[in-house]
């Protein structure tokens, strides 16, 4: 559909003296089907041409002639909208997907282009909760979708491992922990001494004080404090790769904020000597004021350095390091204007790249319980989720097919997907609020929903190749002809077209940082195609339609299987 939507911007381009690319943006999908797939507002040229759009819409589509691949072009009130032709589309892209298997969507040519990608970074010695599920999950589709787009991508996990929650943590270990309980359980035991240490700063203040002195002492790479904190962090690390592992999720780099300390020193200088940091107070800080932003402390008063200043660090060394050619940094809409004073910090720095760095901020995940703070303790573990999630899912597959032979690998997938999907398919900015039933639901918006359809047609698939139908990828133009009637029923035709829309959502989602179109994008597939299952027999179907209704389902297997392989999901062939 990419080739048919270039052919008519360069029609467009022929007839009105637009540039082709600029024509191409100006393309719509119309909202309902049966209205083609593609429409060009003409009112947009109405001002330039002194005309009614009208009139520019019929005189345009008088003037198309169509072709092979342009089934027709008609003007419907201010808008000139174009129709593929059916069998043409068919005969293009069957054998292209077919061909191409698992790797269909995914660019044949890689430029050299690097996108950073900085998602997921939990926080070592609390726990990673639900709320990072969302950076990880949206980071994870997003640098999906640009490996498929050719790039290279570098993902890096800037995990939270350095900070004065580490001097607090400390204190808890050295008067209250027990080491194998450390070793049996990191993550779940650091929360607890966390908890413990707020509860009893709260009777005993001046435990705070000490917290500070041992973060201190970490930042003078005192040997115990360091012996502690190296412990707490390859403990940690160790767990959240596991639950990486169990996502199939990998990261190319693990450098997180402490890694950034021997650059810190230079990177404040660098802002001292651009006269774009001043003292106050012996603290050191960026004056934003002027660009409509608060003030940004870079170094405090007793010499330490902060989040933003380590943020700054990264930045620049990212740069050097990979040349990158975008900087994407997925994390939570609360630290917008976190992210807003680092990259007019870059820019004031003189820095252009800084027009690189990109926020994609999302909202609160809460589950019906409320909201998740890691203070109170009501935090809610992801692991738990995921086992939950993988739980109820085998219940509902020993239900519904209790014959299936490997329940364990398909709950498993199941359950996994439901929760990633059940993020993935929110628009990012919103609050989601996290509901057991919906995202488990087979007939919602749901991974199990996309998952079904994908299984469905491996079983109708299966039976084909029982019966010695099984799929060639060739497409035969003998039953192909129009005479056939094939592709004239309007959910064969419209499975087909949503079909072909695949590598133009690849191409949205990652263009909006929105892997939510994706999601939207497969359950509309799976709808289209359970609508055409339902009115179209394909087992049964006369000689004439068969095959090609082996080839047109083969074609959506293959394209839901690697639309949810971009979200990070996996498609079982039963469940
Ligand atoms: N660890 C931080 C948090 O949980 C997120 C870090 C995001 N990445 C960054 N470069 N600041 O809030």
């Amino acid at each position: 559909m990419l080739a048919f939507r270039e052919q008519i911007s360069n029609i467009l381009s022929t007839l009105t003296g637009l540039d082709a690319a600029e024509a191409a943006s100006y393309l719509e999908i119309p909202p309902e089907p049966g209205m083609g797939e593609y429409s060009f507002p003409c009112y947009l040229l109405a001002r330039q041409l002194r005309k009614a759009p009208q009139a520019i819409a019929s005189e345009l589509a008088a003037k198309i002639e169509p072709d092979r691949y342009l089934g027709k072009a008609i003007s419907e009130g201010p808008y000139l909208n174009f129709y593929v032709d059916r069998l043409h589309l068919f005969k293009q892209l069957i054998p292209e997907i077919v061909r191409m298997g698992t790797a269909y969507g995914k660019e044949e040519k890689r430029h050299d282009e690097t996108i950073v990608v900085d998602y997921s970074a939990p926080n070592i010695a609390k726990p990673f909760g639900v709320g990072h599920l969302r950076s990880t999950v949206i980071g994870n589709a997003l640098c999906r979708l640009y490996i498929a787009l050719g790039y290279h991508v570098m993902g890096i996990n800037h995990l939270g491992d350095w900070g004065t929650q580490f001097g607090k943590l400390i204190v808890a270990y050295r008067r209250w922990g027990e080491s194998s309980k450390l070793e049996k359980d990191p993550v779940h035991y650091l929360y607890q001494l966390y908890v413990l240490f707020h509860r009893e700063a709260e009777k005993e203040p001046d435990l705070d004080e000490e917290a500070r002195q041992w973060f201190r002492k970490l930042e003078m790479n005192d040997k115990e404090a360091m012996e502690i904190w190296e412990r707490f962090r390859g403990l940690s690390l160790e767990e959240f790769k596991r639950i990486y592992n169990f996502l199939g999720i990998k990261f190319d780099s693990f450098q997180g904020e402490s890694f950034y300390n021997h650059l810190l020193e230079d990177t404040i200088n660098l802002a001292v000597g651009k006269g774009l940091a001043r003292e106050s107070d012996g603290a050191l800080l960026a004056d934003l004021e002027p660009h409509g932003m608060p003030p940004c402390l870079l170094r405090k008063k007793d010499g330490a350095a902060l989040y933003i200043t380590r943020d700054l660090a990264a930045a620049i060394y990212r740069h050097e390091q990979y040349h990158f050619q975008k900087l994407v940094y997925v994390v939570g809409a609360e630290q917008t204007l976190h992210f807003k004073q680092l990259f007019k910090i870059i820019e004031l720095l003189g820095y252009t790249w800084s027009k690189h760095c990109v926020h994609v901020p999302f909202g609160l995940i809460h589950f019906k319980d409320g909201r998740m703070s890691t203070r109170e303790g009501n935090v809610i573990f992801l692991e738990d989720v995921l086992n939950r999630a993988i739980e109820m899912a085998h219940r509902i597959i020993q239900e519904k097919n209790p014959d299936l032979h490997d329940k364990e690998e398909a709950a498993r997938m199941v359950g996994l997907g439901a929760v990633i999907f059940g993020d993935l398919i929110n628009d990012r900015i919103k609050d989601i609020e996290f509901d057991w039933d919906k995202v488990l639901d087979f007939s919602g918006e749901t991974a199990p929903y996309v998952q079904y359809a994908h299984a469905r047609i491996c079983s109708i698939l299966r039976k084909a190749g029982q019966d010695g139908n099984a799929v060639a990828p060739e497409t035969d133009d003998s039953l192909l002809l129009s005479e056939t009637g094939f592709l004239s029923d309007p959910e064969e035709e419209q499975l087909l077209i949503t079909m072909a829309r695949f590598k133009e959502q690849i191409r949205r989602s990652a263009a909006d940082y929105r892997p939510s179109h994706m999601a939207r994008y497969l359950v509309d597939l799976a709808r289209d195609f359970n609508k055409f299952y339902h009115n179209c027999p394909v087992l049964n179907a006369p000689e004439s339609l068969r095959k090609n209704r082996f080839l047109l389902i083969e074609g959506v297997r293959i394209v839901i299987k690697n639309g949810l392989d971009l979200l990070g999901i996996e498609a079982p062939e039963e469940m």
